[in-house]
């Protein structure tokens, strides 16, 4: 049987990050504050196309341990890297400019420095950080690691935000946003802060990064006897090199080209029926242009498919007619990112076409490829074959063994100091 990885118990994480923090500072923290990583389940390199997109929340989190300091200075420590990293709030710089702050900080200064940036009145701090989402993965570690601090100076300096409920998670989910792409230098969409703020268990979120706005749509594969099949390919995936941004820029190229302010105008108007998706491709002039607008305008389409797949599910069991469907929408997702979109990779390829062959319902790479993670759709009882089958394909092919870990829609960023006695 193959391995699944664990997600701590907010008891475990919440003792690990107050060992950590304990055994740097010598003190104990003001408290501990979580957030998840992310699966997709569709909508791929929608977001900065103002699109939609379903992410759900992993049980797997990241941990922070903070105290606020009584000076403008943030002092991090995190299990996962090398000693401590202290970093001066009041000269945090962008990428790419002399203050720019290397590595993993950028996460957590980021976080401080859009707090400020936008009037937020935020202390200095010392943090301690672990985390079970694992990194490199496309699980969206970077963005639990904002989120997370997000909650931790939202609590301590009273900000009242993560009170306000969604409208505060979407706010603070913003200000994460600013820290990656301003600070950090990956030019990501917003999904992955949105449902690390705003994730709800037993729903995935439908997002529509056009207006902010979001809706939990119920997802209980229990159910139906399903689970989501989470397989990390551990084949490199970096997001702050040229591919991720290249594709960004062709989409607002081809938005330009076509006379509108995002490829989102596009999608609405095909889907009310107004264009037809051949003719606005015949009106660009640059192949490249014109297959990455395919799959952003056929990805949107297939978001609102599987949400109203979803949606009607008597009880919410996916069964029959509607779980072929649920399935047929993830293998055109990945042959669409695949060969239209061009962001997945040998890996990616080798743990759908298998997890398919061995009996998953669907499959596709989620995040934003070139290597991390693919999801399948499996009956639970099926799980370790499709995972033995995954792991066998990579055995065979020489490919780094694979990890597994299984996606159940869990909650978004928030305290657990209060939540130990229950867990
Ligand atoms: C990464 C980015 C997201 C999104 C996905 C692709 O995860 O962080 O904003 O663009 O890729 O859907």
């Amino acid at each position: 049987m193959t391995d699944v990885l664990p997600a701590w118990t907010a008891a475990e994480g919440a003792h690990r990050a107050q060992e950590l923090f304990a055994a740097t500072f010598g003190d104990r923290p003001a408290g501990v504050w979580a957030a998840p990583g992310r699966v997709n389940l569709i909508g791929e390199h929608t977001d900065y196309n103002d699109g939609l997109c379903l992410p759900l929340a992993l049980p797997h989190c990241t941990f922070v341990a903070l105290s606020p300091r009584p000076d403008r200075t943030a002092v991090l420590v995190s299990a996962q890297g090398s000693g401590t990293r202290t970093v001066d709030l009041d000269t945090v710089g962008r990428a790419g400019t002399t203050h720019e702050v290397a590595g993993w900080p950028a996460y957590v200064a980021g976080v401080a420095w859009a707090m400020v940036e936008e009037g937020l009145d935020v202390p200095g701090f010392q943090i301690a950080v672990d985390s079970c989402v694992p990194f490199g993965a496309g699980l969206s570690s970077s963005a639990a690691i904002e989120c997370a601090t997000a909650v931790a100076l939202d609590d301590v300096a009273s900000l009242g935000l993560l009170q306000a409920d969604d409208p505060g998670r979407a706010r603070l989910g913003a200000l994460c946003v600013r820290a990656e792409n301003e600070i950090a230098g990956a030019p990501t969409g917003g999904m992955d802060q949105a449902i690390a703020m705003r994730g709800k268990p037993g729903h995935a979120l439908l997002l529509d990064v056009a207006d902010g706005s979001a809706r939990h749509v119920p997802l209980d594969l229990d159910a139906s006897g399903l689970s989501l099949l989470v397989i990390d390919t551990r084949a490199p995936h970096q997001l702050v090199d040229g591919q991720y941004a290249r594709r960004r820029e062709v989409c607002e190229a081809a938005a330009h080209a076509l006379g509108v302010p995002s490829l989102r105008v596009v999608s609405d108007a095909v889907a009310d029926g107004g264009e037809d998706l051949a003719s606005v491709l015949a009106r660009l002039h640059d192949d490249e242009q014109r297959r990455r607008v395919r799959h952003v305008v056929t990805e949107i389409a297939r978001v609102r498919e599987l949400v109203e797949v979803l949606e009607s599910a008597p009880g919410g069991v996916l069964e029959g007619d509607r779980l072929a469907e649920a399935g047929r929408l993830l293998d055109a997702s990945h042959t669409s990112l695949a060969s239209d979109y061009e962001v997945s990779c040998p890996e990616l390829d080798l743990a759908v076409e298998t997890a398919r062959s061995a009996g998953a319902h669907g499959a596709r790479m989620t995040g934003g490829g070139f290597g991390g993670s693919a999801i399948a759709l499996v009956d639970s009882a099926s799980m370790d074959t499709v995972a033995d089958a995954v792991a066998a394909a990579f055995a065979n092919r020489g490919f780094t063994p694979p990890a597994f870990l299984l996606a159940t829609a869990s909650a978004g960023a928030g305290p657990v100091t209060g939540n130990l006695e229950e867990t």
